[in-house]
C-alpha cells in the first residue's frame, strides 16, 4: 500500500464505512483519529471498531480542556452568536480537529487527510477551508460526499465487512455533542412547523416540568475568563460543563431557529446550550459593568463578524486572528461576579460587581449629595442640540 491517510473518526456508521472505501479508493493505509472534546468518548470500543473497519493505526486525543481554551473561550469573550442565536456549537470543534489532522498526518508522514461531512453541510467547509489554511499541501478526501451512499446502503455495506455496529444508538436525529453544546437535526425536526419531539432532548428539562425552585448561580470572571463557580475554581472544561448541568436542569438554553447555511440552504435546527448561554449572558453582563462606552459599542459591532468568520470556516484567517487580539485587550478590566437565577427554562441576571466596575453610585444616585455636576449637563444638552437647533431655525420648526 502506498501513502497514509489520516481520517477524523466519530466511531459512527458513515466514518466506519468510510475506512475501506478509502483504502480501495486511494491504495493507502488508513489512521483513525477521533478527538474528546466534552462528547464523552469510549476509547476501547471506538478503537475496536475502527480496526475492526481496517485501520492502521487509531489515535483518540483528549482534547477537552484545549477545545474550552483555545475555541469556546475566544467564542465566549465575543459573545459569539450566529444569526444572534447560535453558540457555534460544531463550528468550534472543526478547526481544532483538523489542526489535530495535521499533527497527526506530519506524524505519520501522511499525504492526506479525510472527513465524514456530507455534501450538504457547514462543516465540509470549516473542514477543507482549515485544512487549507494550516497545511495547504495535504490533499482534503470527503469519502460520504464522494460515495454518495443512502443510509441503507451504508448499513449493508458495515454489515458485508462484518464492521460492528451494534453499539450505535440508533437515533432518528443526527447529533453533534462538545462541551459547548449538543446539535440537532433531521428526522421530525425537517418539518419546520412540528415542535420538537421530547426525545430530541437530553441535556435540557422540560420547562414546564422543570424543578418548582429557581437556581442561583455565581460566576465569577477573571479578564473575561469564567473561572469559579460558586466560589469553587474550576478548570475551565468543568465550569462550562457544570453550569450546563446546573442551566439545563432549570430548562434553560434550548434553540429553535432557521439557520441559513454558508452553502445556501435554509435548515432548521435544534440547539442544546445551556452552558454556553449561560455564560454568555453572564460574561456580557460583566461587560456592560466593566467596559468604556464606545468600547462596548465597537466591540458589539464586531461580535456578530466574529460569529459568521467561526461559522463560514474561517477560524485560521488573519482577520479573526486580528479580532482576537482586538478582544483580548478589550478583555482586561472584565473581572468580577455575576449572580445569574435560573427558573423554569428562563435566565435572569440578579446582580454583578466588580473591582473594575464603572458605575459610580455618587454620580448615578438620585439621593442627595451626588458628585454629578448637574449645571454641567444643561450646558451639555445645550451644545448637544445646537446642530439641531440651528437646522430647525432654517426650516421654520416643522414636525
Ligand atoms: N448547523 C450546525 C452548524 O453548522 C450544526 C452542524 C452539526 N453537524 C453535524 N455533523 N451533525 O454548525
Amino acid at each position: 500500500m502506498a501513502g497514509v491517510c489520516v481520517l477524523a473518526y466519530s466511531g459512527g456508521l458513515d466514518t466506519s464505512v468510510a475506512i475501506p472505501w478509502l483504502k480501495e479508493t486511494l491504495g493507502c493505509d488508513v489512521v483513525a483519529m477521533a478527538c474528546d472534546v466534552g462528547q464523552g468518548v469510549d476509547p476501547e470500543a471506538l478503537s475496536a471498531r475502527a480496526k475492526a473497519a481496517g485501520a492502521a493505526g487509531v489515535v483518540i486525543v483528549d482534547a477537552r480542556e484545549e477545545f474550552a481554551r483555545d475555541f469556546a473561550l475566544p467564542a465566549l469573550r465575543a459573545n459569539a452568536l450566529y444569526m444572534g442565536k447560535y453558540p457555534l456549537v460544531s463550528a468550534l470543534s472543526r478547526p481544532l480537529i483538523v489542526r489535530h489532522l495535521v499533527r497527526v498526518a506530519r506524524e505519520r508522514g501522511a499525504t492526506s487527510i479525510a472527513h465524514g461531512c456530507t455534501g450538504k453541510g457547514n462543516d465540509q467547509v470549516r473542514f477543507e477551508v482549515g485544512a487549507a489554511a494550516l497545511a495547504p499541501d495535504l490533499a482534503v478526501v470527503a469519502p460520504v460526499r464522494d460515495a454518495a451512499r443512502t443510509r441503507e446502503e451504508a448499513i449493508a455495506d458495515a454489515e458485508a465487512r462484518g464492521i460492528p455496529l451494534g453499539v450505535t444508538r440508533s437515533s432518528p436525529y443526527s447529533i453533534d455533542e462538545n462541551l459547548w453544546g449538543r446539535t440537532i437535526e433531521c428526522g421530525a425536526l425537517e418539518d419546520p412547523w412540528t415542535s420538537p419531539p421530547a426525545d430530541a432532548f437530553a441535556w435540557t428539562a422540560d420547562p414546564a416540568t422543570a424543578p418548582e425552585g429557581p437556581d442561583v448561580l455565581t460566576i465569577a470572571f477573571d479578564g473575561g475568563i469564567p473561572v469559579s463557580l460558586d466560589g469553587a475554581a474550576l478548570p475551565l472544561a468543568d465550569l462550562i460543563q457544570a453550569v450546563a448541568r446546573r442551566a439545563g436542569a432549570q430548562g434553560f438554553g434550548r434553540v429553535d431557529m432557521m439557520e441559513d447555511r454558508l452553502i445556501g440552504i435554509k435548515s432548521r435546527e435544534l440547539y442544546e446550550v445551556p452552558g454556553a448561554l449561560a455564560l454568555i449572558a453572564a460574561h456580557r453582563d460583566l461587560e456592560d459593568l466593566t467596559l468604556e462606552r464606545s468600547l462596548a459599542a465597537f466591540k458589539r459591532g464586531i461580535e456578530p463578524i466574529y460569529a459568521e468568520l467561526a461559522y463560514n470556516g474561517l477560524w485560521f484567517s488573519p482577520l479573526r486572528l486580528a479580532l482576537d487580539a482586538f478582544i483580548a485587550e478589550s478583555q482586561r478590566p472584565v473581572t468580577g461576579e455575576v449572580r445569574l437565577r435560573l427558573h423554569r427554562g428562563a435566565l435572569t441576571v440578579e446582580g454583578r460587581r466588580s473591582p473594575c466596575a464603572l458605575y459610580a453610585r455618587d454620580l448615578a444616585t438620585y439621593e442627595a449629595g451626588d458628585l454629578f455636576d448637574h449645571r454641567a449637563a444643561a450646558g451639555f444638552v445645550k451644545l448637544w442640540g445646537l446642530p439641531l437647533r440651528v437646522w430647525a431655525e432654517r426650516q421654520g420648526g416643522a414636525d
